[in-house]
């Protein structure tokens, strides 16, 4: 089959991420799917391309002209990993108008102006995929909106941001102060551009506004959203918490009530030092989803950070070109093939 061309928008930390996963699991991907996938970045956008990067590009392949992205005939599929929600919102509109199916990790966007793109992906009956939008690694989007489609959807809650996890358990355990924290999760690739999203609660509230979304299927003002974050927690209340037999976790819960009406908040909250969610460190998160037929499951993993974000936008692009090449793969099947090899029982 002929190669799939990505145009790749933001070569940064998890741009650069996805071009490494592509050349890394390339050949996998085309064996799991049959043959029928095979993808590479044809063009990419970044605002400096004169910036040093983790991975190497052609210098024809870069460009800091949004337009060329899109309208280049060699990109089939545009990714959109530049973050914000104007330039970002232009860019997966023309996309969409272009017929060009949108893969996206832009949880800001999605739940400020969704109902503007998704509008328009019908209208042009083009895809946007947004598996990396929220919990990084986790594939939540694909529960939701697969897994649980037969459940009716009690309760959504846990941690979502895993800026604001990391920085909580590093003045928990380390001691650290609130800014040094914030400073390494910045230097591990964890926090947003604009850091105030993760210690303020908002970006956790974008990812909820998503779920709650996908659950309930209604559009979801972002001002109606109760959010508070994790700037105001101090060392005091860390060990208050302590002292009490708590940690204090950044939760975002979604909850249908019985008059159906769906409550939505982020908050710093005191879990006990035996519930689960206590024991999610570091940059992991974790989602709790209820549905009445499966009752609870728990969804846990990385939810930031270059590998596990590119591992779902990857996973994005492999339905994108599936669905392009109309081509089902493997799926539905187990896949074969010569030669594989069992360790021998001692
Ligand atoms: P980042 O490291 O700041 O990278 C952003 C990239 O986009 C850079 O390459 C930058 O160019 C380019 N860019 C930004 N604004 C641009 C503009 N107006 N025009 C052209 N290029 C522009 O960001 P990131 O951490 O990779 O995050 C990207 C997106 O993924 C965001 O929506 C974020 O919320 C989402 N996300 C991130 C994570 C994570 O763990 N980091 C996880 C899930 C989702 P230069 O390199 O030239 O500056
Ligand atoms: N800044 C986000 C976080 C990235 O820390 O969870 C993943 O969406």
């Amino acid at each position: 089959c002929s190669t799939l061309g990505i145009g790749l928008a933001g070569v940064g930390t998890v741009g650069s991420g996805v071009i490494l996963a592509l050349r890394r699991n390339g050949e996998l991907i085309r064996d799991r799917t049959g043959g029928t996938v095979e993808m590479t970045v044809t063009k990419a956008l970044v605002r400096d391309p004169a910036k040093p990067r983790a991975v190497s590009l052609p210098d024809e392949t870069l460009t800091t002209d949004w337009h060329e992205l899109v309208e280049d005939p060699a990109v089939d599929i545009v990714v959109e990993l530049i973050g914000g929600t104007t330039d970002a919102f232009d860019i997966v509109a023309a996309a969409l108008r272009a017929k060009k199916p949108v893969v996206t990790g832009n949880k800001a966007l999605l739940a400020e102006r969704g109902i503007e793109l998704f509008a328009l992906s019908r209208e042009f009956d083009t895809p946007v995929h947004f598996e990396a939008a929220v919990a990084g690694g986790i594939p939540i989007i694909k529960t939701v909106q697969e897994s649980f489609i037969g459940n009716r959807i009690h309760s959504m809650s846990g941690i979502i941001n895993g800026t604001s996890n990391y920085i909580l358990e590093r003045m928990t355990t380390a001691g650290l102060d609130f800014e040094t924290a914030l400073a390494e999760a910045q230097q591990l690739g964890y926090a947003e551009a604009d850091p105030a999203l993760d210690v303020n609660g908002w970006d956790a509230a974008h990812k909820a506004i998503l779920l709650a979304t996908l659950a309930y299927g209604f559009p979801i003002d972002p001002e109606k959203v109760h959010v508070a974050g994790i700037e105001c927690v101090r060392p005091i209340d860390i060990d208050f918490a302590k002292r009490l037999g708590y940690v204090v976790k950044l939760l975002a819960v979604v909850r249908e009530h019985p008059d159906g009406s769906v409550e939505l908040r982020v908050q710093p909250s005191f879990i006990a030092k035996s519930h689960i969610l206590a024991s999610v460190n570091g940059v992991f998160n974790a989602v709790a989803v209820h549905g009445d037929a499966a009752g609870e499951s728990l969804f846990y993993g990385r939810g930031a950070g270059q590998d596990p974000t590119a591992s779902s936008v990857v996973a994005d692009l492999v339905e994108a070109a599936r669905s392009l090449r109309q081509a089902t793969g493997h799926r539905g099947f187990l896949p074969y093939r010569e030669g594989g090899r069992l360790m021998p029982i001692e």
